[in-house]
């Protein structure tokens, strides 16, 4: 199979691609190598994937459309969307980079998708779109109109506007709400990698909320075993559709779905500490902080209709996930 994969060089579009050659697709991948994180960890993924005759690399920003164009101009029989400007706290330093990414860059994706669609589009999206509700587990069928950053505001954003192509052009469309995702080749600006960085050097780790938080961790294998089983899976246009499953997110109007990917089991951040502890072999220095503008205290994951579509849940528990990462980290930057 033809696949694009947006977002190549990125922690997970590099963990999915990989999976991909190893199974014998071929894999188109589009990256910016944008500098919001070390760009040399981004090309490190790309250089792996480039061992596969099967890979090839587009540099390029999506907001490019004729450069996009391009790419695309033969079609694809699969989509994955997973560039994007990523990152709650980041949305607030820098918001002019999620408009640009995450909704220009989408648009012109959806736009060469729709004059010729590809059997399956996979996007990924956010539990960060539900915000502050306070009804848990996060069903996908739940309200998620409340945003509380202009992160989740965009993602949820590229929501709308794919159901709105896969409605008017028939395009299949899954959105991913992905989980707070951790494992090797992570992303530096997030929990786990700062906090091993910061033990190992013997500095400070900070705890928001002063440390009261909890988070659907999911680690990557799962995620991507759940994502590469829900390509199977693609929605039905209306005309096909069955009598609505109870708890299906399946749109009346549109070949669309969005779906949880996530462990549906929070973990207490203490308890996520205590595992990057034990990984490393070091104590760990707390610093107590604040409650983060933009942030929320606690996700997670409703994954029946994961499982109902797909037979499967996430099931890594932090106790192997975390150990795996820091072997990772370890053996990366040799320390
Ligand atoms: N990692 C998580 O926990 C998590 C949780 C929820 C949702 N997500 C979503 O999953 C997707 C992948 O996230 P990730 O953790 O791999 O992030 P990442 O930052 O590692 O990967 C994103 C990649 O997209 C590229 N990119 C950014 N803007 C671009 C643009 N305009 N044009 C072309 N390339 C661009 C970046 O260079 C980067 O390599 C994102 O859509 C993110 O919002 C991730």
């Amino acid at each position: 199979m033809r696949i694009l994969v947006t977002g190549s060089a990125g922690f997970i579009g590099f963990h999915l691609a990989r999976r991909l050659l190893e199974r014998g697709d071929e894999v188109v991948g589009i990256d910016g190598i944008t500098p919001y994180y070390d760009p040399s960890l981004k090309k490190a993924r790309h250089k792996i994937l480039a061992r596969n005759t099967g890979f090839s690399e587009h540099r390029l920003l999506l907001e490019d459309f004729d450069a996009l164009q391009k790419v695309y101009a033969n079609g694809f029989d699969l989509v994955y969307h997973f560039a994007a400007q990523a990152g709650v706290r980041y949305s607030l330093e820098a918001p002019r980079a999620y408009i640009d990414a995450n909704l220009i860059g989408t648009y012109n994706l959806l736009e060469v998708m729709r004059r010729n669609p590809p059997r399956h589009a996979l996007l990924a999206s956010t539990s960060s779109v539900y915000g502050a509700n306070a009804k848990v587990p996060f069903s996908e069928i739940d309200r998620a109109d409340h945003p509380l950053s202009l992160y989740a505001a965009t993602k949820k954003a590229t929501e709308e506007m794919a159901h709105s192509y896969s409605h008017l052009f028939q395009i299949p469309v899954t959105m991913l709400r992905f989980f707070t995702v951790y494992g090797p080749w992570g992303r530096p600006d997030m929990a786990l990698f700062k906090f091993v960085a910061a033990i190992l050097a013997d500095q400070l780790i900070d705890l928001y909320n002063y440390g009261n938080m909890r988070r659907d961790f999911t680690f990557i294998d799962d995620l991507i075993e759940a994502v590469l089983r829900l390509t199977g899976v693609v929605p039905p246009q209306p005309a096909d559709q069955p009598v609505p499953v109870p708890g299906d997110s399946l749109s009346p109007q549109a070949a669309f779905r969005v779906v949880n990917i996530g462990a549906g089991k929070p973990t207490d951040l203490e308890d996520f500490v205590a595992a990057i502890e034990a990984a490393v072999g070091r104590k760990a220095r707390r610093n107590f902080m604040p409650m983060q503008q933009g942030d929320v205290p606690v996700t997670f994951a409703g994954t029946d209709l994961l499982f109902e579509l797909t037979g499967y849940r996430p099931a890594t528990p932090v106790s192997e996930g975390v150990p795996s990462f820091v072997a990772w980290y370890r053996d990366y930057f040799r320390v």
